[in-house]
């Protein structure tokens, strides 16, 4: 018998996880050290919190996954990039493969909804006919159909981060990342946020969300990473355990 075994169909194989990251820390140029020792996997199609006081070291992780910044040491790989030693020609595939958000929403104020999201696409050289059907695509995923022709000083907090969340979808992605991307919303326009991520992490993309909200952290039965003066301190379903 004559068996071709790829590396997917090996017995042994282990599906790749969406993130990696070995042995990582950061050391800024000044000389603070924002992540200490970092060893963290999150399986694809996972949902992840990461919580910690602020200087905790959550969004030097996330530029870290967007090669914004690279690691002092260690490794990284998101997918099937590895980012701590890819080349830069390289990191523009890996930034559509990660669809990011914030906490402020960075849209163009003189551009609609439709055109905001279109951009984004744009730039990237997609074809116009492509360009209209993945905007009407992602702004039916977010709820903004009827909001497309309207500019963010027209729109609702909410709204605007919808609107930031529909442009980082319309990649496609198959990782999600938002930092603190309710933390200009009240309460329960932020619930509205964090169900729009909880569908779209059923969808299969898999979501981490760096945030200090409490109450929606403790309310949902997700995994939760603690980092603490840039190391973590906890990694566990469930609760919530920053000190801010
Ligand atoms: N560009 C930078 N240069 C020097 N120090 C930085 C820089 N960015 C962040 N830090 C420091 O790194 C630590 C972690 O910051 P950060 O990753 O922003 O934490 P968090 O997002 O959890 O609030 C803090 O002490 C912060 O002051
Ligand atoms: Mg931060």
């Amino acid at each position: 018998m004559i068996a071709v075994l790829d590396e997917a169909h090996a017995p042994d194989a282990k599906p790749r996880p969406a993130v990696d990251l070995r042995d990582v820390s950061k050391v800024y140029a000044n000389g603070r050290q924002a992540l200490a020792e970092v060893d963290l996997t999150i399986p694809a199609g996972d949902f992840v919190f990461l919580v910690g006081p602020s200087g905790a070291g959550k969004s030097t992780l996330i530029r870290l996954l967007l090669r914004d910044e690279l690691p002092t040491t260690g490794l990284i790989r998101v997918g099937s990039y590895e980012v701590s030693a890819m080349r830069s020609r390289d990191v523009p595939r890996l930034r559509r493969h990660i669809g990011t958000v914030f906490q402020d929403f960075k849209l163009l104020p003189r551009k609609t909804v439709r055109e905001n999201v279109a951009f984004a696409l744009e730039v990237t050289g997609s074809p116009r006919r492509l360009v209209s059907t993945a905007v009407d695509r992602v702004l039916e995923l977010v709820g903004l159909t009827a909001q497309a022709e309207q500019r963010p000083a027209q729109l609702s907090g909410g709204e605007q981060q919808r609107t930031a969340i529909a442009r980082a979808m319309v990649h496609q992605p198959r990782v999600f990342i938002a930092d603190e991307p309710t933390g200009n919303l009240d309460p329960l326009i932020s619930w509205e946020i964090i169900r729009l991520l909880l569908h779209i992490n059923d969808l299969g993309t898999t979501v981490l969300m760096a945030t200090h909200n409490a109450e929606v952290v403790t309310a949902l039965r997700k995994r939760v990473v603690a980092l603490d003066e840039g190391r973590v301190v906890r990694d566990a379903v469930g609760g919530y355990h920053g000190s801010h």
